[in-house]
């Protein structure tokens, strides 16, 4: 599908998609309009009063148009529906590689932060052709995560993540809206999203103020906040071990079983009593209230990398993560 002028640039890889559904939603409903119009003034005029239209024979059974004009929208509706709900499925499945980038949505400010520790306001900077998959929270009140050129919309809820993935087909500057009314200043909060080539990408991240990746930072948090001292191998306390947790299927006491993913490991955090592993004792305190959301992504990012493998797997064999020596 080529640019429109009715429609913003196209520059992500669903951006086709969605246009070619949503033209094709226009089409259908302009076909069914402009016969359903036609009809009604044929008939107004063929059969207005004092015409001389053939009135003898009405019709009596009509099964076969009746059986049209079930079955044809019905299949119509079912098929666009399919076609939809494929597209919106694969929005829901990033790539395995995509580059990880956590949001925080405030009153009235978009805080993004890369893994390599990189912290951006209102701003995006993303690699061109290469997917990007954003872990988004708010601080306050419902947000929503709008990029019209990539035709990605996602609503940013307080305490709970939700996630979107583009991967970005043409280099620029691209407007980064809030779709959800959250507040006076509603409408300021935007921005920009830039893509670049991938070696200017690369450029960009390492001339900045990216004090330590985002991985250090939890693992930090994960020695300063006592969570070492039940949760390492080598600790007395039983406690599960969390080495290599992320992606993992998880058995809870009650018997039901969980994968460890980005909201298991903040619900763990933060309701510790939710999901409780078989086999240990709900003895763990709440860190709710004690640790920002920033905090709360960075041991999250610490949990998921190859920092939290102790030791066990030799670095080379796995992907480093990006910032760290
Ligand atoms: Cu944030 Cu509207």
């Amino acid at each position: 599908m080529t640019d429109v002028a009715l429609l913003p640039p196209a520059a992500s890889s669903i951006a086709a998609r969605t246009d070619a559904l949503f033209y094709t939603l226009v089409g259908v409903s302009a076909a069914v309009a402009l016969l359903l119009a036609t009809l009604a003034v044929v008939f107004c005029v063929r059969y207005r009063r004092g015409s001389r239209a053939d009135r003898s024979r009405p019709p009596t059974d009509a099964r076969g148009l009746e059986w049209t004009w079930t079955i044809v929208p019905m299949l119509a509706f079912v098929g666009l529906f399919a076609w939809a709900a494929r597209d919106y499925a694969r929005l829901t499945r990033p790539p395995a590689d995509a580059l990880p980038v956590y949001v925080v949505a405030k009153q009235w400010v978009w805080t993004l932060q890369h893994a390599d520790g990189r912290r951006e306001i209102d701003q995006l900077h993303v690699p061109l052709g290469k997917p990007v998959r954003l872990l988004m929270t708010s601080q306050d009140v419902i947000h929503s995560f709008y990029v019209p050129a990539f035709r990605i919309k996602q609503d940013v809820l307080p305490g709970r993540y939700t996630a979107i993935w583009f991967r970005p087909t043409k280099a620029g500057t691209y407007h980064l809206l809030c779709a959800e009314y959250c507040g006076t200043d509603h409408a300021s909060m935007a921005g920009g999203v830039v893509v670049m080539p991938p070696e200017r990408y690369s450029r960009w991240l390492a001339e900045g103020d990216r004090s330590v990746g985002m991985a250090r930072q939890g693992q930090a948090l994960f020695r300063e906040r006592g969570c070492v001292g039940c949760h390492d191998a080598r600790a007395t306390v039983h406690a599960p071990d969390l080495r290599n947790i992320f992606g993992r299927r998880v058995f809870t006491q009650d018997g039901r079983s969980v994968v460890a993913d980005e909201t298991y490991l903040r619900d763990s955090i933060l309701e510790p009593a939710k999901d409780v592993v078989a086999g240990y004792e709900p003895v763990m305190p709440s860190f709710a209230g004690q640790l920002s959301e920033q905090d709360l992504m960075a041991l999250i990012q610490y949990l998921r990398s190859d920092l939290n493998d102790g030791g066990r797997q030799a670095p080379a064999a796995r992907t480093p993560e990006p910032g760290t020596p």
